[in-house]
């Protein structure tokens, strides 16, 4: 029999701390003598080393196979050269599954794509819902789902929500997280950037925020409202205020921030997670971010109307605060009042879902 070949794609930021327990978990399995291969597709959507090479580094992922170098544009632009591209390398050698992580550009363009051309699709972390279509990733979850074979799931939600919308049992796989697999896997390899010590950083001394949503970035007076709204509740703590690309373009030129606020570059994986795990608090509109704090058990405060992640709020550490700056004052009064919520962790958010849906991929196509 042939060995069946996966296409594991991976594009944008958040998808790189996904995939790489699902090639650690094959490659484990292939040396035990299992019957799997992978063609590891970067499909270039994220291309700068702090966004992309350093986590391919830091996470042991291996250097692609294939890099479809797409690169910047908007929406469409990437959606149609990412389909382009990748149909090229199907239609030159195809594959026996397509597997798509999270829920970015590149999820969505190569699901179609395999699709279209009858190559099954599986989807990591499938199933949620922010039922917020304003948002790009909203839009990519639920087309990729759509035209998804075998979902791989985080939780019980994204099953009823799967469920709901006609998909049988058979398809739906409950194996947990893999961006917690890659945390736990990571917690003792945490360190502090350079910055630490010239900053004169302290545990549970500082806080962290991260801004990249188009709502709250792309607009520039949106943005200095709601990092005015941190300086002025932080009790002169310091913020670290790693920079998205994106929130760089509105940051250029702009004056007026809170002295508080320190921005420093796109943090590598390891840094990003230290900084997180020591902070006294988190302020985000990043999804993963706010399953990552909810497993180290940091109070954080989303600036978004809706979450796909619900169990962040009802389980973990996560409090939705919204868009609009005044809702952030009651909540630093909260935390500094020591009033936050402890949180516990949820089901199957243990280090082992790779390790499950390696198993489930056997089961499906050997
Ligand atoms: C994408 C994902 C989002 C994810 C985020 C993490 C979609 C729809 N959105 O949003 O879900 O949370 O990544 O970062 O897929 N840029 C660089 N260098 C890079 C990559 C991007 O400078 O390596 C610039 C681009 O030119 C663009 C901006 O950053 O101006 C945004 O990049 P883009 O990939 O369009 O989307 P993100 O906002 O990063």
């Amino acid at each position: 029999m042939k060995t069946p070949l996966i296409d594991i794609i991976a594009g944008a930021r958040p998808n790189f701390m996904k995939i790489a327990p699902i090639i650690r978990a094959l490659d484990a399995r292939s040396a035990e003598g299992g019957l799997l291969r992978y063609r590891l597709v970067h499909t270039g959507q994220h291309y700068d080393a702090s966004m992309s090479g350093d986590f391919f580094v830091q996470l042991g992922i291996p250097e692609p196979d294939v890099n479809l170098e797409v690169g910047s544009g908007t929406q469409a632009e990437q959606t149609s050269a990412i389909m382009v591209s990748y149909e090229k390398l199907l239609l030159a050698q195809r594959s026996d599954l397509c597997l798509v992580v999270g829920d970015v550009t590149s999820t969505m363009a190569c699901s179609i794509t395999a699709q279209k051309l009858c190559v099954p699709v599986a989807h990591v972390e499938g199933g949620i819902r922010s039922g917020d279509w304003t948002m790009p990733e909203e839009i990519n979850r639920m087309v990729t789902d759509a035209i998804t074979n075998y979902f791989f799931t985080t939780s019980e939600i994204a099953n009823q929500n799967l469920r709901r919308s006609g998909v049988s049992d058979e398809r739906i796989f409950f194996v947990g997280n893999t961006m917690i697999d890659s945390l736990l896997a990571n917690m003792d390899r945490l360190r502090a950037p350079a910055f630490w010590s010239v900053m004169g950083l302290e545990a549970g001394q500082y806080m962290v925020v991260t801004l990249h949503r188009p709502a709250n970035v792309d607009g520039v007076d949106q943005l200095l409202a709601m990092l005015l709204a941190i300086g002025n509740n932080c009790r002169n703590l310091p913020v670290v205020f790693p920079v998205h690309p994106r929130t760089a373009k509105s940051l250029r030129g702009l004056d007026g921030l809170p002295d508080s606020i320190k921005l420093v570059e796109p943090q590598p994986y390891l840094e990003f997670n230290y900084l997180v795990k020591h902070a006294k608090a988190v302020i985000t509109d990043s999804g993963g971010v706010t399953e990552e704090t909810t497993v180290m058990g940091v109070p954080c405060m989303t600036l978004r109307d809706t979450t796909e992640r619900p169990e962040t709020v009802t389980i973990g550490t996560n409090e939705l605060i919204g868009t609009e700056p005044a809702r952030l004052k009651p909540a630093m009064d909260k935390l500094f009042a020591g009033q936050w919520k402890t949180g516990g962790i949820p089901e199957k958010w243990d280090g082992r879902a790779g390790e499950r849906i390696v198993k489930a991929l056997h089961h499906l196509l050997c």
